[in-house]
């Protein structure tokens, strides 16, 4: 996952990062493996509990498939993988995620294709300035 995650995306982690979520959350991250074993994509998620202003929800820390196995469906199936196990077993009403303003495929991924809304913008969220957009996906649907 860890070096899906590299190859593809410019927010990187620790590996202790990838097992607080594996301990913390071990049901709602999944990889995409190919023939050979290899993992070609992931979703990285988590339970947001501490958020004040809003209740406990899940929420997509990453999200990346490698560039030659894309437009296959395996982001969109890596992400109602995630959705289904939140309902299921932390049984949250709603996920968040960001997504860069300028990341066209995500946006397109999360907004026409997974029914995500944008909540709000958040300026300069990134690193490297650039702004996010906040979306939210209610999950009502899945009870
Ligand atoms: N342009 C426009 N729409 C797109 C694109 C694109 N390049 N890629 C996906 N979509 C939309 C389409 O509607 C597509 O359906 P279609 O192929 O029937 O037209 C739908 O999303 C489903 O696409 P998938 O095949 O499931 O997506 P894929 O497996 O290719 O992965 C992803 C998409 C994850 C955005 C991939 O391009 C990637 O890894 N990009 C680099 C990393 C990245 O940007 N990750 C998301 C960051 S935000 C976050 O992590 C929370």
């Amino acid at each position: 996952m860890q070096n899906c995650n590299l190859h593809n995306l410019p927010e990187n982690y620790q590996m202790k990062y990838y097992l607080y979520h594996g301990l913390s959350w071990p049901h709602i991250s999944f990889v995409a493996k190919n023939e050979k074993g290899r993992v070609v994509g992931y979703v990285l998620a988590k339970i947001d509990e501490e958020n004040s202003s809003d209740s406990p929800h899940g929420h997509i820390t990453s999200l990346s498939v490698f560039r030659s196995y894309r437009r296959l469906g395996l982001a969109k199936r890596l992400m109602i993988q995630a959705e289904r196990a939140m309902v299921e077993v932390y049984g949250v009403d709603h996920v968040s995620l960001h997504v860069r303003k300028s990341n066209k495929a995500a946006f397109s991924l999360y907004k026409n294709s997974l029914e995500f809304t944008v909540d709000h913008e958040e300026a300069k969220y990134y690193a490297d300035g650039e702004d996010a957009y906040a979306m939210k996906k209610d999950l009502g649907s899945l009870y």
